[in-house]
C-alpha cells in the first residue's frame, strides 16, 4: 500500500483522549501542531510531528497542503442514513405550526417513511443511502453511525440493515450499524404497543448479525422508559451495545435509564434534568447533541450543553440526518448551530465531532484523533484555523478526505 505524506499543515491532533472523552475544562483541547507533517502507511498513521522532524520516505506520495487545516476525520455518531424517500410534503405543515409529534400521531412523520421503505426495494434503499453517504464524505465525514427503524417489521428492517452492511463493504467508510426496531409504534399495533415491544424483542437475535448497537426512541407517546428498558436489557443479553433517543420532547428519565444500562450514549436530551446529567457524568455516558434537529423543528429549545460541561458530561455532536426532523448531512453547519445555540466554542465543536463522537460509538481506540497507530482518517479543510469552519457558514470547507490512509475525496 502506498505511503502518504501530508506536510506543511496546521494539524489538529486531538491527541491524548483515547482513554476517555474530553469533558469539563479540557473540552476543546486541540493539540495543534503548526507546520506539521504526518505520514500514513498500511491504512494507519505512522508518524505525526513538526515539518522536518523526520525523514520523508522516498516512495511516499507527498501532499503539500500549504498551511491548510488538517483534522481527524469527522465521526457522525447519530444518523438515520439507511432509508428511502423523503417528506418535503410535511415541511409546509410544520412551518404552518403543526407539531412534529402530532404529525407522527396522525400516521405521518416516521410512519410515512416506514410506508415508503416497506414499498421500496433493497436496491432503492441502498442507492439513495449511497448517494447521501457520498455527500457526507464530501463534508469530511469518515465514520457514520447508521440506524434502521423505518421498517418496524423484520423484512424492512433487514433491508436497512443489509444496506448498512453493503455501504461498509462497498466504501472505505466505517459504518456503525444500529438496530432501531423500536423507532415508532406501527399503525397496526397502535392499540397494543406491548405486543409490538415483544415483536421487537423477537427481532433481536437476527438483527445482531447486522448491528453493533441497539437503540430505542424513548419518548412520551412512543416507547415508555419501562418498555425501552425491557428492549435494551434483552438486547444486551444478545450482545448488543446500547444507546438511547432520550428526553427529546418531554422529560421521561431517558438519561437516567441510559446511565443505568451503561449505554455508550444518550442522544437529543433537550429536556434532560439535573439528575439525568449527573448520572450520565458518573457513568461516562456521552451526550450526543443534535442542534440541527432543534433548529429544523423550530423548537426554541436546545439541549443544556453548558450545564453538561459544568457537570462534566462528555459531549458529542451529530447530524441526526433523516428525512423528517433533520434532512441535512452537513456537519460543518451543525458545528455553526452548536456554537450559536449551545455557546460551544469552535474548538469544542470539533472535539465533539471527532474524539468524543468516536467514544460515543465505542471506537476511540481506532479513530477520532491523529495519533501514531490510529487509522489514517484525516480531513484537509481549506481553512486557516478551526474557528473559520463554523464562522464561515453554509458552505463546505472540505479540501480533501483520507480514509484508512487513502485519498477518497478531493
Ligand atoms: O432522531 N427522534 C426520533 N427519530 C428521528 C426522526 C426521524 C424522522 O423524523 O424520520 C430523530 O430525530
Ligand atoms: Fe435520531
Amino acid at each position: 500500500m502506498e505511503k502518504i505524506v501530508i506536510k506543511n499543515a496546521n494539524i489538529v491532533t486531538m491527541a491524548g483522549f483515547s482513554h476517555g472523552p474530553q469533558k469539563g475544562k479540557e473540552f476543546g483541547e486541540l493539540g495543534v501542531i503548526e507546520g506539521g507533517t504526518l505520514i500514513m502507511s498500511n491504512g494507519k498513521i505512522d508518524k505525526v510531528g513538526k515539518d522536518g522532524e523526520f525523514e520523508i520516505p522516498e516512495d511516499a506520495k507527498v501532499y503539500d497542503v500549504e498551511g491548510r487545516l488538517v483534522t481527524p476525520g469527522l465521526v457522525d455518531p447519530h444518523t438515520h442514513l439507511a432509508h428511502y424517500g423523503s417528506r418535503e410534503n410535511e415541511y409546509t405543515w410544520r412551518i404552518e405550526g403543526m407539531p412534529y409529534i402530532d404529525i407522527l400521531k396522525n400516521g405521518g412523520g416516521i410512519l410515512e417513511t416506514v410506508r415508503q421503505n416497506r414499498l421500496a426495494t433493497e436496491e432503492q434503499i441502498f442507492e439513495q443511502s449511497m448517494e447521501n453517504l457520498k455527500r457526507m464524505i464530501s463534508f469530511g465525514v469518515t465514520t457514520v453511525e447508521s440506524k434502521s427503524g423505518y421498517g418496524l417489521d423484520w423484512e424492512t428492517e433487514l433491508k436497512q440493515l443489509k444496506t448498512n452492511k453493503k455501504l461498509q463493504e462497498e466504501t472505505d467508510i466505517d459504518i456503525v450499524s444500529t438496530f432501531l426496531g423500536a423507532h415508532a409504534i406501527p399503525t397496526d399495533f397502535k392499540n397494543n404497543p406491548e405486543e409490538f415491544v415483544e415483536k421487537v424483542i423477537e427481532m433481536l437475535p437476527q438483527a445482531k448479525e447486522y448491528a453493533t448497537y441497539c437503540d430505542v426512541f424513548c419518548e412520551e407517546g412512543v416507547f415508555t422508559p419501562e418498555q425501552s428498558e425491557r428492549i435494551l436489557l434483552e438486547a444486551k443479553k444478545h450482545g448488543f451495545k446500547v444507546k438511547l433517543h432520550a428526553d427529546e420532547i418531554v422529560p421521561t428519565g431517558g438519561a437516567q435509564l441510559a446511565a443505568k444500562l451503561g449505554a455508550d450514549s444518550a442522544d437529543h436530551l433537550l429536556c434532560v434534568d439535573e439528575e439525568g446529567m449527573e448520572m450520565m457524568a458518573k457513568e461516562g455516558v456521552v451526550a450526543v447533541l443534535l442542534p440541527g434537529t432543534s433548529f429544523n423543528l423550530m423548537t426554541d429549545k436546545y439541549a443544556p450543553a453548558q450545564s453538561m460541561i459544568e457537570k462534566e458530561v462528555p459531549i458529542a455532536l451529530a447530524s441526526d440526518f433523516n428525512p423528517g426532523s433533520c434532512p441535512t448531512e452537513n456537519p460543518q453547519l451543525i458545528m455553526t448551530l452548536a456554537c450559536l445555540n449551545y455557546k460551544l466554542t469552535p474548538a469544542q465543536t470539533l472535539a465533539a465531532y471527532t474524539i468524543n463522537a468516536a467514544h460515543s460509538v465505542g471506537m476511540a481506540d481506532k479513530i477520532g484523533s491523529i495519533e501514531e497507530g490510529k487509522q489514517g482518517d484525516v480531513v484537509v479543510f481549506d481553512c486557516p484555523n478551526v474557528d473559520y469552519i463554523p464562522y464561515r457558514f453554509g458552505i463546505s470547507h472540505t479540501y480533501s478526505v483520507f480514509k484508512k490512509g487513502k485519498l477518497i475525496w478531493e
